[in-house]
């Protein structure tokens, strides 16, 4: 199928896929490689335009009656805590067609390539490629790990609206091990709302989603995972782990 067919094509709702982003974003200049390189992190707010935010939480909805929930330590990643509910992308793919079509709409991988600085592509595997993470009980978090792959763009469904109530990305770039997180210099905490997307180096960017900090708050993201040409891969096998 060819790029443009894939543009023009409607989803079950009807929206024509590159209506769900605003892939014009400002929040993507001739200095977003640089600052993504330094930082790890490139924030893109606002990325999802209304419709793309109500028609994605509505496929998220439908989704979560097929995800499973995850309490237990990940021993490839220092111990560190799963709490959440996840849905890998093979069951995704047989469920959704604005999801699969959304992750390699060629608006969106232009739009991550000049943000990168680099070619990015999609990945091969149907475990990692796209992923749903929700975070819906009072301390439910997503430890610290880094990714297999070298790229993550993270869509955010739902979040708290106060910082204060937790669900926070905490990353640290560059990092030497998970335990830097916590004690390197340079870490940093961020807010998202509704909407929002970052795009973070999340194989050499320690991160983690911090707990949600009392009942009734809710985070969902979609976690859209990227490779270069040239990236040499290096599996830790955490992703079966956490989604399948
Ligand atoms: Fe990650």
């Amino acid at each position: 199928m060819s790029g443009t067919q894939e543009q023009t094509t409607p989803n079950r709702q009807g929206v024509p896929v590159p209506q769900l982003l605003r892939t014009d974003t400002a929040a993507v200049d001739s200095g977003s490689a640089r600052r993504l390189a330094t930082d790890g992190y490139l924030p893109l707010p606002g990325l999802l335009t209304a419709d793309g935010l109500t028609l994605l939480r509505q496929e998220a909805a439908a989704l979560e009656a097929l995800a499973g929930r995850r309490d237990f330590a990940m021993a490839c990643m220092d111990d560190s805590p799963r709490h959440m509910t996840t849905l890998g992308g093979q069951i995704i793919a047989e469920t959704s067609q604005t999801i699969p079509a959304l992750y390699q709409d060629p608006h969106l991988v232009a739009l991550l390539g000049q943000a990168a600085g680099e070619p990015v592509t999609g990945i091969t595997d149907p475990v990692e490629r796209h992923v749903l993470n929700i975070l819906h009980q009072a301390g439910d978090t997503h430890g610290a790990h880094t990714d297999d792959q070298p790229y993550a763009l993270v869509l955010f469904l739902e979040a708290p609206a106060d910082p204060a109530d937790g669900g926070l990305l905490h990353f640290l770039p560059h990092a030497g091990s998970l335990r830097d997180l916590d004690t390197a210099h340079g870490a940093r905490t961020v807010h998202h709302r509704p909407g929002d997307a970052y795009l973070l180096r999340s194989d050499t960017t320690a991160h983690r989603v911090t707990p949600l900090m009392r009942p009734g708050l809710r985070r969902t993201v979609l976690n859209f995972a990227y490779t270069t040409p040239t990236a040499r891969p290096h599996p830790t096998g955490s992703a079966t782990e956490l989604y399948t």
